[in-house]
Parts: structure tokens; C-alpha cells; sequence
């Protein structure tokens, strides 16, 4: 199994360890390598910086700052000398810092909810409790000081600016658009042909990303699915210990469904770290597996092991 390319930013729900059993799916939908994908919920971007395919690849997400940062890559202006060089003198003023590096946090945090730096968005997505993101309603970042001063060791610099290295290789070597627009203007973009992948925040548990998720999103989401011409796979929760999904039997159950256990390792609370079965729902007949047989890709994910 290829590498999993993990990108810079963290946050709850982030889909790392399912990637493999996503792309599985994904190979075994019977639409061509060139096919364009289509992910409405972009987050840290996981999943699809991973994907097999070779098209254009038109992503989007609510939250501006996920957007912002990756367009920042793209147009070469956030590199890895330049996010080591942010962070190397963050490193060093959070671990001179008053209050145990609270004080410079706090500074860095007031700083981004002002001025929205994506080198600031880092710091706090790399720097907060629990490898959590989550904002107020008023936009405002929301999440504590992970408590550690020393957080941005060489060492640890030295990995985000490799995998800013990996992601910014990946957008040269594919074409991409980054937009910040709610989901239906990206599902809508869907032809014939094209693959979408969505993971929208989960019915019921998580609610925090950017804004929340009701059911009449839910809705709405299950309504652009059932008339999109092109291939869909969603990720959604289908039950843990405590209770069922009841999304799915409302909702998502007229489709087909795959399942697997999971464990989620961060997440807000205890409910949400614990392991919980996953569920890929897909509106396609399932095809023989087709391999990665690309060769750009495969040199690609050889380069970055
Ligand atoms: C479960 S996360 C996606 C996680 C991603 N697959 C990963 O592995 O990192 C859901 C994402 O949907 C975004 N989102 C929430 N509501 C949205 C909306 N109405 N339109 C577009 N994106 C939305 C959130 O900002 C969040 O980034």
C-alpha cells in the first residue's frame, strides 16, 4: 500500500488511517484515471491529496483559512523556507514566552483572529489542544494552548515543512481549484464522469469546524447527491456503542453502504474518542479494483516514502 501524504494542517475528524480503505472504493468505482474529483469538505485536504486520480481537481470548504492556505501553496508564496522561517522564530518567542508560552499564544491567536495569516493559522492549528479546530461564532479561533512551550522543536518544524514540500509537489503535479463556497456550488459542479468524495461534518456529533451542521443540511446534502450525475462516495458514522446514526435510515440507507471500525484519536469529547464503525455510502455498482498504475503517481508516492 502507497504512503499516506498527511498535510500540514490538523484537526479532529481528519480522515488519515481511513485514506487507504477510501481509496479502495475509489478504484473500484469504474470511472477513469482522468476523472475530475470533486471534494465539497476539503478539510485538511487528507483524502484528497491522496487520491489516485488524475483531473482536475475541484475542491472547496466553508472554512476560508483551509482554502486560503492551500491557494497561499499554489501560488508559491507559502513554502517550506518560508513556513520554517515563521516558525523557527515562533519556536523561539513561544519558549521565551511569560505564563508558560500562554502569553505568546494568546498573542499569536489575537493576532490571526484580526489579521488571518496563514502562517498564524498554522502555528495555532499546530500549537492547540488535542490537534483540534474549531471557531465561535464570530469566526474567532477557539480552541486552548496545547500547554507545551517547546512544541515547535527543530525536529517538529522540520516535519510540517516537509509536508508542505510533499503537498505544494502534489498541486504542481495535478490541476487544482481551492474554494471557499459552501457545498452545493461544488457538488453542483459535478458532470458525468466525475467522482465526488464528501465528508461532511457528522449528524449529531461533530459540530464545530467552521459552522455548524443540522439536519436540514443533511438534507440538502442528500438531495444534490441523489440527483448528481456523477459518482458520489460519502463518509458518514454508522453507530458506536452508545447509539446509531439515524441519518442513515433516514436518509442515506437507499444507497449502498461499506463499514469498517475506526477510532478516532482526537476530538472534543470522550463520545467522540472512542472508536466508532464508519461508514462509506456510494451510488455506484462496485467494479473489478483497478490498480495505481500511473506512473507519475507511483514515482510520486515512492519519492515522498
Ligand atoms: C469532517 S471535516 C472534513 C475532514 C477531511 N475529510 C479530512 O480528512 O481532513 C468537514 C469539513 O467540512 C467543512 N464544512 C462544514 N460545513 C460546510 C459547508 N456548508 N460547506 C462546505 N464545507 C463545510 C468544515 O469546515 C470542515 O473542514
Amino acid at each position: 500500500m502507497p504512503t499516506v501524504i498527511v498535510p500540514p494542517i490538523k484537526s479532529q475528524g481528519i480522515k488519515t488511517k481511513l485514506v487507504p480503505w477510501i481509496n479502495d472504493l475509489v478504484l473500484s468505482a469504474g470511472v477513469d484515471f482522468n476523472a475530475r474529483w470533486i471534494e465539497p469538505f476539503f478539510g485538511t485536504g487528507v483524502v484528497g491529496f491522496n487520491s489516485p486520480m488524475h483531473g482536475t481537481h475541484i475542491v472547496g470548504d466553508s472554512n476560508p483559512h483551509i482554502i486560503n492556505f492551500y491557494q497561499g501553496i499554489q501560488r508559491g508564496e507559502i513554502t517550506p523556507d518560508t513556513m520554517r522561517a515563521y516558525l523557527s522564530e515562533a519556536s523561539r518567542k513561544l519558549s521565551e514566552s511569560e505564563e508558560n508560552g500562554y502569553a505568546y499564544f494568546r498573542f499569536i491567536r489575537d493576532r490571526f483572529n484580526f489579521e488571518h495569516s496563514p502562517y498564524d493559522f498554522i502555528f495555532l492549528s499546530r500549537a492547540g489542544f488535542n490537534g483540534m479546530m474549531r471557531f465561535n461564532r464570530h469566526g474567532d479561533w477557539n480552541i486552548p494552548f496545547c500547554k507545551k512551550p517547546d512544541r515547535f522543536a527543530p525536529a517538529y518544524i522540520t516535519k510540517i515543512c516537509n509536508q508542505i514540500h510533499h503537498i505544494a509537489h502534489i498541486i504542481r503535479q495535478k490541476e487544482w481549484e481551492f474554494n471557499n463556497v459552501d457545498f452545493i456550488q461544488t457538488i453542483e459542479r459535478a458532470k458525468p464522469g466525475d467522482i465526488i468524495y464528501c465528508d461532511p461534518p457528522y449528524f449529531g456529533r461533530y459540530v464545530d469546524y467552521y459552522n455548524g451542521w443540522t439536519e436540514q443540511n443533511e438534507v440538502e446534502l442528500f438531495e444534490a447527491l441523489s440527483r448528481t450525475p456523477a459518482k458520489f462516495i460519502l463518509s458518514t458514522w454508522h453507530h458506536n456503542d452508545y447509539r446509531s446514526n439515524e441519518m442513515i435510515q433516514r436518509y442515506w440507507g437507499q444507497f449502498n453502504i461499506t463499514t469498517k471500525d475506526h477510532f478516532y484519536h482526537n476530538g472534543g469529547n470522550i463520545e467522540n474518542r472512542h472508536s466508532v464503525v464508519e461508514a462509506l455510502v456510494f451510488n455506484f455498482d462496485l467494479q473489478e479494483k483497478q490498480q495505481i498504475k500511473s506512473i507519475r503517481q507511483l514515482e510520486l508516492f515512492e519519492e515522498i516514502a
